[in-house]
């Protein structure tokens, strides 16, 4: 499938010999211990796509079984395999975005590693994505004859209360929100993805969220099939962060999961508060001294396991830590300057100590919460250049078909 391409740069013209085209179709699949999956994939792939060019991303967060090695043994035997290897990272959603950022091809699938997404729809998928106007195309297991397959009661019934949530916050019209199989133009990824939140397990729906308008959809019916080999990483966790992910889409994007987590870490931290000063008491310092100490013990405490959780995806490390540490310190005071200000002001609206000293704690939550985001792990400065890069991304689009049309 060689060809010659030229390009003419500086008066001088440049010849790639052999060199590929890209590829029609990009297939991401998040990983996380899948080894023994990824060759029985590739194969079955392989043998559904016919005469259509295609090529499988690998997203693979480091997983201990090395599935990433296995998925560079492919490549090198000549498959169509590439391989992104994320090292101190976790997540199926956030897996998924990168590997349809670095997809070459015009429309990107997703399907999971464990085969149990059939790959034969793969190609009526990309059919009906090409030859009608469908931005989205979902493989689903809630439209007549798809089924769910063998899933035991409890997690049929935790996949049904999903989705019935799901389905009040994108509208009625589409049966299977939650499904992981899917596919779509790369341009639509480009379009949202400042806008995903990229939390836990839920692409697609995280993708109909933050479309600003409803994308065109068509859903085909499949069987959901057993897993080839390993298992589920869907646990507590991963719950936790779908109902994260639901609180954030209906509050509109005012309470993002980090948000919540961070404001539990700060209950927490309350408590460790309060229990430091408790023990400090046996030891009779002044309660300056003690208030003090509890201060900075909670702080240290919030910062620590902040880093673990709240902001585990960029966690800092070594003199990255220390930094971002003092950086957290000087914020929790001028959070707590700002909280006194409000308790402060609104006390003097006659309204009972608890009002004013929940209206302070909230203050300084936001303020903690905002000014920690970007300072100290630096997240909202990378947010916005990604917003500004996507909106540039678009004007670039609509200048480039502005030229074509002449
Ligand atoms: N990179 C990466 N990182 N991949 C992950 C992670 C992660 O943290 N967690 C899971 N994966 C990969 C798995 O290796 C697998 O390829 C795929 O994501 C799905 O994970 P499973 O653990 O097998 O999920 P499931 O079978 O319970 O549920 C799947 O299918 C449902 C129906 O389509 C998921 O895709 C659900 O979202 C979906 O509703
Ligand atoms: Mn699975």
């Amino acid at each position: 499938m060689s060809r010659v391409s030229a390009d003419y740069h500086d008066g001088v013209s440049y010849v790639a010999a052999g060199a590929v085209p890209a590829p029609v179709l990009s297939i991401v699949t998040p990983s996380f211990n899948e080894r023994d999956n990824l060759r029985p994939l590739v194969r079955a792939i392989s043998a559904a796509m016919g005469a259509v060019s295609w090529e499988l991303i690998v997203v693979d967060d480091d997983s201990p079984d090395r599935t990433w090695r296995e998925a560079l043994l492919l490549a090198s035997e000549g498959w169509p395999v590439r391989c992104i290897r994320r090292i101190g990272r976790r997540g199926l959603s956030s897996a998924v975005v990168e590997g349809a950022m670095s997809a070459s091809g015009e429309f990107v699938a997703v399907i999971d590693a464990d085969m149990q997404h059939d790959e034969k729809l793969l190609v009526d998928m990309l059919r009906i994505i090409q030859t009608t106007d469908a931005e989205l195309v979902v493989a689903s297991r809630y439209v007549e004859g798809g089924a769910i397959g063998t899933w035991d009661q409890r997690r049929a019934r935790i996949s049904t209360f999903a989705t019935i949530c799901a389905r009040m916050l994108i509208g009625k019209t589409m049966k299977d929100p939650m499904s992981g199989f899917f596919m779509t133009r790369r341009a639509v990824f480009d379009d949202v993805v400042s806008d995903l939140s990229q939390q836990g397990y839920k692409i697609l729906l995280d993708l109909l969220t933050a479309a600003r308008r409803p994308l065109r959809l068509v859903e085909i019916p499949y069987v959901f099939r057993e897993r080839v080999a390993g298992e589920s990483k869907l646990d507590a966790i991963v719950v936790a962060e779908y109902l994260l992910l639901l609180i954030e889409k209906f509050s509109r994007g005012l309470l993002p999961p980090r948000f919540i987590l961070f404001s539990m870490v700060g209950g927490l931290g309350l408590v460790v508060h309060l229990s430091t000063l408790q023990v400090l008491e046996l030891f009779s310092p002044s309660f300056i001294e003690a208030q003090t100490i509890a201060t900075l013990v909670a702080m240290t405490f919030n910062f620590l396991l902040n880093n673990l959780t709240t902001y585990r995806s960029e966690r800092l490390r070594g003199s990255q830590a220390l930094v971002g540490y003092v950086i957290f310190c000087a914020t929790c005071s001028l959070g707590a300057i700002a909280n006194l200000g409000v308790a402060n002001f609104v006390i003097g609206h006659s309204v009972s100590w608890a009002f004013a000293g929940a209206a302070g704690a909230i203050m300084s939550a936001v303020f903690n919460f905002s000014l920690s985001t970007r300072f100290v792990w630096g997240r909202a400065t990378r947010q916005r250049q990604a917003r500004a890069r996507s909106a540039q991304d678009k004007a670039d689009r609509l200048q480039a078909v502005g030229s074509a049309q002449g």
